[in-house]
């Protein structure tokens, strides 16, 4: 399974933030916004992973997450040249898809909840073609939005529909076979302007290949493209971090966890960091006696479920 993470686009919503930075560079507070979507694909086991932004904004993004071999995963960078839609993604990393499948994370979707990552490890392990995930949400119109039956098939999908046919909007998350670059080539513009996934998920859905997961109400699911989602998706991190003592995304302590990084590549890192709160945590990390094993022996969740029976 290969992963992209999808960091391209205008950001005009957040301007003039974004004027002269990407949006995904942002920090929801206390470190950027990419640590988020990334960190979703390494908890679901992901050790490829493409990075697409734009051209002005790749040198950034090799400059802050580098090839990845310090957190002991590989990295590629590649560039939309125009935001002309999420499907694109897939012509741009046809050859580092090659026949894998892929996993596509939007770079400005959070996802956070207790048995997130089996949930996602599930819906990898019993993925056949397209899968997506819908979350209820109060507002659908503004959402591409799945309708599906009471066996969870699905029957329609819809994008931003003025009478929507249910609560469920598509997340920023996508699982497709390796056939997404190929139907995403056959797709048109839409009248925005813009290769459309809703399209994409169409085409799957016309050859009865399209699964959805529900995210149930424990999950948090949000999206920090506007002023307002991003303050609120700080404060959600802020919240969480302060309250249990654990960091939402914190990628070093992902890695470390996952066994890909040992005590020394952390401790170096931490003490790189050590003056401010994201160094300290991880030089706290190395220096608990507890390790992957002891968790999973009481059968303890550290992290984001990472260490849930499956
Ligand atoms: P959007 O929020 O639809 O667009 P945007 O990020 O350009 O922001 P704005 O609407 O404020 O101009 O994009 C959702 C996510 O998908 C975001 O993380 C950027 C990414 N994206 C691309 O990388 N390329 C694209 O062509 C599109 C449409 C989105």
């Amino acid at each position: 399974m290969k992963g992209i993470i999808l960091a391209g686009g205008s950001g005009t919503r957040l301007s003039p933030s974004t004027n002269s930075i990407n949006k995904h560079l942002l920090a929801v507070y206390d470190k950027p916004m990419i640590y988020y979507p990334l960190s979703v694909l390494m908890l679901a086991g992901m050790k490829e992973i493409m990075v697409i932004s734009t051209p002005a904004d790749r040198p950034r993004f090799e400059e802050l997450l580098g090839d990845g071999s310090e957190l002991g995963i590989s990295l590629s960078y590649e560039e939309q040249v125009e935001p002309n839609g999420i499907p694109e993604a897939f012509m741009i990393a046809e050859d580092f898809i090659g026949k894998d499948d892929v996993t596509l994370i939007l770079g400005d979707n959070i996802f956070y909840g207790q048995g997130f990552t089996t949930l996602l490890r599930n819906a990898i392990k019993h993925h056949k073609h397209a899968t997506v995930f819908g979350y209820r949400v109060k507002d659908p119109e503004r959402f591409g939005v799945v309708e599906f039956d009471h066996q969870q098939k699905v029957i329609s999908l819809e994008e931003k529909p003025v009478e929507p046919r249910s609560d469920f909007a598509v997340t920023g998350l996508y699982i497709y076979d390796h056939r997404a670059a190929s139907f995403a080539r056959k797709l048109s513009f839409s009248k925005r302007g813009e290769l459309e996934i809703t399209d994409l998920n169409k085409e799957y859905l016309k050859r009865e290949e399209l699964d959805v997961q529900l995210l149930g109400r424990g999950f948090a699911w949000m999206d920090a493209g506007t002023h307002d989602s991003l303050f609120d998706a700080a404060e959600f991190v802020k919240n969480i971090q302060q309250r249990q003592g654990f960091k939402l995304a914190c990628l070093e302590e992902i890695s470390y966890y996952m066994g890909y990084i040992d005590n020394e590549m952390l401790m170096k890192k931490g003490k790189s960091m050590e003056k401010n709160d994201y160094g300290k945590y991880l030089l706290e990390i190395a220096g608990r006696k507890h390790t992957q094993q002891y968790w999973e022996s009481i059968d303890q969740n550290p992290m984001l479920g990472l260490v849930e029976n499956e």
